[in-house]
């Protein structure tokens, strides 16, 4: 997971996971409040297979910019960087969550959404 964020993920979101202010959000001390949202989880698989667009509120920061789709990975690597991703620089997994598997990622692989779609999952209760 850790090679795999490195190679994909932290050119934006940097090593540390704490982003570029203004520019890309923070994932450290974040990704585990996402994951406890009502929808959070099927949110965050969904924005690493389609990428991310529009207005998103972190921290009370606003963001307003493009991520990449990665549904170029398979299915077990975007499982491994969820779950390095969710277990490092303060994330946890929720209570009663299970490790993201390569069948969590592939059930969402039919949906097709648009960056802007994907926005629409956003748990409206993280700001
Ligand atoms: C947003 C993870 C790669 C730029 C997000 C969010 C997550 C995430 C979970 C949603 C944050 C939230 O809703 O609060 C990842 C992972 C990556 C990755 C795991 C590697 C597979 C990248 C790359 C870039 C990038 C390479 C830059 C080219 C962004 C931006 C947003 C974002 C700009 C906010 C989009 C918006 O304002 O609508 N990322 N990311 N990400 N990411 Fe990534």
């Amino acid at each position: 997971g850790k090679a795999l964020f490195t190679t994909n993920c932290a050119g934006c979101h940097q090593a540390t996971g704490q982003g570029v202010p203004g520019a890309f959000p923070p994932l450290a001390n974040h990704v585990g409040t996402l994951l406890a949202a009502q929808g959070g989880r099927a949110y965050v698989e969904h924005v690493v297979l389609y990428g991310l667009n529009g207005k998103i509120s972190v921290n009370g920061k606003t963001y307003n910019g493009v991520m990449p789709a990665f549904g170029q990975l398979k299915d077990a690597d975007l499982a491994a960087i969820l779950n390095y991703v969710s277990t490092s620089w303060g994330n946890k997994l929720p209570k009663g969550q299970k490790p993201f598997t390569a069948a969590d990622l592939a059930k969402y692989r039919q949906d097709k959404k648009t960056p802007a779609q994907v926005n629409a999952l956003r748990p409206k209760t993280v700001k």
